[in-house]
């Protein structure tokens, strides 16, 4: 992989976002030449700090994806696109239902529109989300699960992933999706929920607070530590079978919600967790149990994640000890 992405230029929306920074650490260090483009909106995960290590090679464009402009320029002669720009809140999906649709739909369908007008030869790999199966008929969850999103991001982020699939199918502009589960990590929103109840977790656990689990915490979940989504994100760039494909990821290790809560007070002195009433909103679009199979990418593209869930939740923990104070204000 390394000689693929040696010398290429490599566009990352949401870059300075939690998976895109990730992301753009290990393309540098593979010799790629990257820009990053985000809008650092406060409430979305876009955090300058998360690029601290690499800052001074990459180039950092601090614009909008809904700027079609912008994006025609940006994405002018690049080899690749690694589509991460989102909203990422499936709450503020609800309450704000037209910032979602014109983040992640309308500006999608914009970003594709360029790559056909200048940059046909580019190379798309999109990043989708497993929110869009809505709750699982069945588990572990198939790429072949009938899809029935039960909010509005997964509507928009479902128009999104389809918007690549057809930009592929139609116009042989190369793109395909992954369909990620609940990402975690250093550099992951934790100031709030917005983008994953692992964040407020941590900060919780960091300031001293009881972690709240909503419900019994019986709910199943897969966990992807970041690193992993990154190879699992390469990967897919790397290769011409993922061209119009759609993957999972995930992981074989399952666990309950207050399972994850318990290991992680076992891993932090102090650490206490609650059980509490799930809010009504929360509960209204609340997936259940979802698990992945993840076996396509695993046949097609031979990956499997490498990180289990001790080992991560300990390095990101170690990770906000340390530099929390880039993260939220006390
Ligand atoms: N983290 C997860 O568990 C998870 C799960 C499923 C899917 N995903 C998808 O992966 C992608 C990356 O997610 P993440 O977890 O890194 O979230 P993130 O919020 O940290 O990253 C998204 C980045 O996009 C930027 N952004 C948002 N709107 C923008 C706009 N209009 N123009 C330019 N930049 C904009 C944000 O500032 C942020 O830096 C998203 O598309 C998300 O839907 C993530």
């Amino acid at each position: 992989m390394k000689i693929k992405f040696l010398n290429k230029k490599v566009l990352i929306t949401g870059g300075l976002g939690f998976i895109g920074s990730s992301l753009a650490s290990k393309l540098v260090s593979q010799g790629a030449l990257v820009t990053l483009v985000d809008s650092l909106i406060p409430q979305y995960g876009g955090n300058i700090f998360n690029i601290h290590n690499i800052a001074k090679h990459v180039t950092i464009n601090i614009c909008d994806v809904r700027d079609p402009f912008a994006m025609g320029h940006l994405l002018k002669g690049q080899d690749f696109l690694f589509n991460l720009a989102g909203q990422t809140s499936h709450m503020d999906s609800m309450t704000d239902p037209q910032t979602d649709l014109d983040i992640n739909a309308n500006a999608q369908l914009s970003i594709l529109e360029a790559c056909r007008k200048y940059n046909p030869a580019i190379k798309i790999v999109f990043a989708s989300t497993r929110q869009l199966y809505g709750r699982p008929d069945y588990l572990p969850v198939d790429e072949k699960h009938p899809i029935r999103p039960v909010d509005v991001n997964g509507i928009n982020k479902l128009a999104g992933e389809w918007y690549h699939l057809l930009y592929n199918n139609v116009y042989g502009i190369r793109a395909c999706a992954l369909r990620l589960t609940n990402t975690y990590g250093p550099g992951m929103r934790v100031k709030d929920a917005r983008q994953t109840f692992l964040g407020i977790w941590v900060r919780s656990l960091i300031e001293g607070k009881p972690i709240n689990v909503f419900g019994d915490g019986m709910q199943l979940r897969d966990f992807n530590y970041v690193d992993d989504c990154v190879d699992a994100l390469l990967l897919a760039g790397a290769s011409e079978l993922a061209n119009g494909k759609i993957y999972n990821l995930g992981s074989s290790e399952v666990t309950g919600l207050k399972g994850l809560a318990e290991m992680m007070v076992d891993m932090y002195p102090g650490g206490v967790f609650q059980l509490v009433p799930f809010p009504e909103d929360r509960k209204a679009i609340d997936i259940g149990d979802y698990y992945s199979d993840f076996s396509l990418i695993s046949q097609d593209l031979g990956w499997i994640p490498k990180i289990d869930l001790k080992t991560g939740l300990q390095k990101t923990l170690a990770y906000y000890k340390e530099h929390h104070v880039h993260y939220w204000e006390n």
